[in-house]
């Protein structure tokens, strides 16, 4: 797939039903732009609704928030690949800092989660991101790039065609504090030529690479600028419709 504008929401573990099916409501009576890709990571439990209610009606997709590296079996919990496939779910997202921070996921287990995701048809936005301490550093762009190689490289040509990433400072996150449309754009521009130097250019030139961690109506635009910069993806923004409605046209005028 080629590299595409996309605006990713990510509730994270928000909203009960009722508010849930508002706010799936209240999004699909906005009309949103539709020269970008727009998903939804919404809770496992409402993912069936989603389908039903976003990807039929308006043309939104959806996304699981993780899946097992395993393809079924005894793993009290948890939810496969499968199972999202099953219900026409086209995306997962892998990776999110929150998952490599407080359920100890580490690289390797990603890389097999995202070979099982691949294997059940999905696509997968993959997330990747330094803490404070490795920004101050210096190390920032080694690390995320390690993240990278680590995550994807064992892929084919063709596999990559399903990848997302999404660059999400662990710094930025939740805090209100952004990066700078600098900084966002210097970490794009040295993920993808890394992927151009050591994958190929055709892989790099078709990734589209989202900037995550406290994006909001007031920065989006700012943001989007960065020529590397594809889209972004939304977590706290991403529950409000019409907020969420202001940075998916920020990037449709970008
Ligand atoms: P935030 O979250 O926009 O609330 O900072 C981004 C994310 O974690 O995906």
């Amino acid at each position: 797939m080629s590299r595409r504008k996309i605006a990713a929401g990510n509730w994270k573990m928000n909203k009960n039903y009722d508010d849930a099916l508002q706010l799936i409501r209240d999004i699909s009576a906005t009309n949103p732009p539709k020269d970008i890709h727009t998903i939804l990571a919404i809770p496992s439990i409402y993912l069936k609704n989603g389908v039903d209610m976003l990807m039929h009606i308006i043309g939104i997709d959806v996304a699981a928030q993780n899946c097992h590296q395993e393809e079924s079996g005894a793993y009290t919990g948890e939810i496969a690949a499968s199972m999202l496939a099953s219900i026409s779910v086209p995306y997962v997202v892998i990776g999110h800092s929150e998952r490599r921070e407080y359920f100890y996921e580490n690289n390797a287990q990603l890389a097999k989660k995202v070979d099982t995701a691949l294997a059940n048809g999905l696509q997968v936005i993959f997330c990747c991101g330094e803490s404070l301490e490795i920004r101050k550093s210096g190390d920032h762009v080694a690390y995320v790039s390690e993240q990278i190689r680590e995550g994807l490289f064992h892929l084919s040509d063709e596999q990559w065609s399903n990848i997302v990433v999404a660059y999400e400072p662990i710094w930025a996150i939740g805090t209100g504090e952004t990066a700078s449309p600098e900084q966002a754009q210097e970490m794009h521009a040295a993920l993808r030529s890394m992927i151009a130097s050591e994958k190929s250019n055709d892989i790099a030139d078709d990734l589209s690479i989202l900037y995550g961690g406290s994006v909001k109506p007031s920065n989006a635009a700012d943001i989007f600028s960065g020529s590397d910069v594809d889209g972004a993806l939304v977590g706290g923004a991403s529950l409000v419709a019409d907020g969420f409605l202001e940075i998916m046209d920020a990037l449709s005028k970008s």
